[in-house]
């Protein structure tokens, strides 16, 4: 009798990007934080696996959803929260990026969660901290929790990912949710589609294996899921959309573009919501909006991926 196969595991101390991890792991994350929603669910909330840890959150770039559902998390797991305000640190004084990091460092915290406006700015922190990193958005990189609590969403509603047709609409070429969601979504075998105009579309973009489409009837066709995206205004140098009437009449979904997708098809949006200009109020409330449940949905996969990286983590020397 052949000796049953190892355990799948989870092989990552920090989790910075989608794109690191295989779908095993996808999957891992997933299956834990389908048992964490049930504990959100719960009267008493709490689990005691993380107490006497410690998590910091800095976040360089301004949220609601991410801020508040990684520490509701890291609450809900037992360990102690803290939240650093960076308007009111040393970073208003000029301290830099990694300065701050190493002074966090220095407080022997077992997770930071960061959110910076730079590309890459978190990966470079976790080459210089001794505990387990979470990228909570890096400038238009990735945001790898969106996704894996897009997918949650997705997963839940559909049973399944594989073989999904999820359009992907808005603008993509600043958005960090689209690429963590692409690579993700590819990854578990979903057909993905991005509809934008040429301005919003980063070039070479085939090349992550989405199929491109620049008008929201022809790519919200059978579509399974279709995913808002926000005009990202403040990162645009210059003039991306001629108006933001015409952007809305072509790009904006409402009843009519959304007939084009399954009539069962979910709606979904990472937020914040700009109504009226990526999507009309009638369909972001609409009975086939899933945008609360992704919120919902954004605390159990924090949960999930906390306790995953410090299940494994080692103390720092
Ligand atoms: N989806 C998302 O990242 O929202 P926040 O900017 O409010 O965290």
């Amino acid at each position: 009798m052949s000796a049953p196969s190892p355990r799948p595991t989870f092989g990552h101390r920090h989790l910075l990007g989608i794109g690191q991890l295989r779908p095993h792991e996808i999957a891992i994350l997933l299956d834990a934080a389908e048992a964490d929603v049930e504990v959100s669910r719960r009267i008493d909330k709490k689990k005691t696996v993380l107490k006497g840890r410690t998590q910091i959150n800095l976040f360089f770039e301004a949220s609601t959803r991410t801020q508040a559902s990684f520490e509701l998390a890291g609450k809900r797991l037992g360990a102690d929260v803290m939240n650093m305000s960076v308007a009111r640190s040393s970073v208003s004084k000029g301290e830099t990026l990694i300065d701050t990091a190493m002074t966090l460092n220095a407080m022997r915290p077992d997770i930071l969660v960061v959110r910076h406006h730079a590309a890459g700015a978190v990966a470079l922190l976790a080459r210089k901290v001794g505990c387990a990193v979470v990228n909570a958005g890096d400038g238009a990189h990735e945001h790898p929790t969106q996704a894996l609590l897009d997918a949650l969403t997705i997963r839940r509603r559909k049973g399944r990912i594989a073989g999904l047709r999820v359009a992907i609409c808005g603008d993509v070429l600043h958005s960090r949710v689209a690429r963590s969601n692409i690579l993700l979504l590819t990854a578990l075998g979903a057909e993905v589609r991005v509809v934008a105009p040429s301005t919003l579309l980063p070039s070479g973009i085939e090349l992550m294996g989405v199929d491109v489409f620049r008008s929201m009837q022809d790519g919200l066709e059978g579509a399974d899921v279709v995913m808002m995206l926000r005009l990202q205004r403040e990162r645009m140098e210059g003039t991306f959309v001629p108006s933001i009437r015409e952007y809305f009449h072509h790009f904006g979904l409402d009843a009519a573009k959304l007939s084009r997708a399954k009539p069962d098809a979910l709606v979904m949006h990472p937020g914040p919501m700009n109504r009226g200009v990526e999507i009309a109020s009638e369909i972001a409330d609409g009975p086939q909006s899933v945008i609360e449940e992704q919120v919902e949905m954004g605390v159990a996969v924090r949960m999930a991926v906390i306790e995953t990286l410090l299940a494994g983590a080692e103390v720092q020397p």
